[in-house]
């Protein structure tokens, strides 16, 4: 997805290791369809060339030696002011521990630093990759420019665990590219669910006949996922209840993984008492085998399939829709339904069977698994498609919709 079409990245590249990743970084950022011009410190020459940034931003690479930060090659000689002022967001990656002691300090003595000071502090954000060994990142000094640097205005994106090139293990990393572009498309979102709490399920419950197998429901998560993340890209707290499914969680979602519909009840209750939005996108099994084997069910030999009884799961859904706080107004519900046909009628006789203000309908085969979908809008005024699109940029248009309503009935 062009996520960050028609936005113009400054990258800038401190001195560390890490500077190895900001080439696919560069790359990620304009595949998602941003311009970027790399602007490089002498330290971060030391580490990648500006060859290989060059070619995969397509543009020559800034950064001088010359300490006055004047450039004969611009009509005007300023570097720092024309890059700033064309930038809807720098994005230092890496940032140096040295580098936000400049950036702290207001210090101006090479190109970087001297833009960063340059730049009109209103409008053009200011976002920090730090990079560093995990006692340079834990030290006081460190911490301190931090504090200073977000109180200046700065957008502080976090640091990774791991194993680091020094070869000792803790906090330090850069993000990897593809968690900085998840930030910065985050970023440019608008902030329209700011200060929610957005409860989300996704994905099938599994249900167990024995140790060995059991039933569940087709059911990829992928779009409760983007919902999840579209929610937290508008700026919610987003708890995500995921059934089994092997999908990455979204930066800065709290994860919650289940089983089966009953464990999936449990977190959803424990969750849904501080929620301010419920979205249910969870393809939730209706029955359960009544007493799973505690063993594995074994052929015996008669040519006589085991018989299975059924009890019915309880509705997630409606029990929270049917809760004190839905129905005073303090919890906004939304299902989803999946259909094979004739959506309109069905959708709109489920949501008023949940008791829901806005439910979502889908035509189950043409969306299980796919990156993309179409969805039916249905509310008590009527009904509203929105046509087949990635189920990101979907997630976003929902959660607009969300937004919108929630704020009409706050
Ligand atoms: O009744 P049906 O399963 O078609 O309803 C779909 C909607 O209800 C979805 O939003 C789904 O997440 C939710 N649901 C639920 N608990 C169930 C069954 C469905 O929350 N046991």
């Amino acid at each position: 997805m062009n996520d960050l079409a028609g936005k113009h990245i400054v990258l800038g590249l401190s001195g560390g290791i890490a500077c190895y990743k900001s080439a696919e970084l560069c790359r990620g950022l304009s595949k998602a369809g941003a311009t970027v011009q790399v602007v490089m410190t002498e330290a971060a020459r030391q580490f990648i060339t500006p060859v290989t940034l060059q070619a995969l931003s397509n543009r020559p690479v800034y950064g001088s030696r010359d300490v006055s930060g004047f450039d004969a090659r611009e009509p005007n000689g300023m570097p720092h002011i024309n890059l700033s002022r064309e930038a809807d967001a720098i994005l230092i990656a890496p940032c140096s521990a040295d580098f936000m002691v400049k950036l702290a300090q207001g210090a101006a003595d090479d190109l970087l630093s001297l833009m960063c000071l340059a730049r009109p502090i209103q409008s053009v954000p200011l976002l920090l990759a730090p990079a560093m060994n995990r006692e340079m990142w834990a030290h006081p000094a460190t911490q301190r420019n931090m504090a200073q640097l977000a109180a200046d205005g700065a957008i502080l994106l976090g640091v990774g665990n791991g194993f680091q090139a020094c070869g000792e293990t803790g906090d330090g990393r850069m993000l990897e590219p593809a968690e900085l572009l998840e930030d910065l498309i985050a970023f440019f979102q608008p902030k329209s669910l700011a200060g929610q709490r957005v409860l989300v399920t996704a994905g099938p419950t599994f249900e167990a006949m024995d140790p060995i197998r059991g039933i569940t429901n087709h059911s990829s998560g992928k779009m409760g996922f983007a919902i999840a993340r579209a929610a937290r890209e508008a700026g919610a707290e987003v708890t995500l209840v995921a059934g089994p499914v092997s999908l990455p969680t979204p930066r800065g979602v709290c994860r919650v993984d289940v089983r089966s519909a009953r464990d999936m009840l449990e977190a959803v209750v424990a969750s849904a008492d501080s929620a301010t939005v419920f979205v249910a996108t969870a393809a939730v099994a209706d029955w359960r085998p009544a007493t799973p084997s505690d063993q594995k069910i074994k052929k015996d030999g008669s040519g006589q399939p085991p018989v299975l009884h059924f009890t019915e799961n309880p509705d997630i859904l409606h029990t929270v829709a049917q809760g004190e706080r839905a129905r005073s107004g303090r919890l906004f519900c939304v299902g989803f339904a999946a259909e094979s046909h004739d959506l309109v009628n069905h959708a709109q006789a489920k949501r008023e069977r949940k008791g829901v203000p806005l439910l979502v309908g889908n035509i189950g085969p043409l969306a299980f698994g796919q990156d993309d979908n179409e969805m039916l809008l249905v509310d008590a005024q009527g009904v509203h498609p929105l046509p087949r699109a990635p189920k990101l940029q979907l997630a976003r248009q929902l959660i607009a919709e969300i937004a919108r309503r929630t704020r009409a009935t706050a």
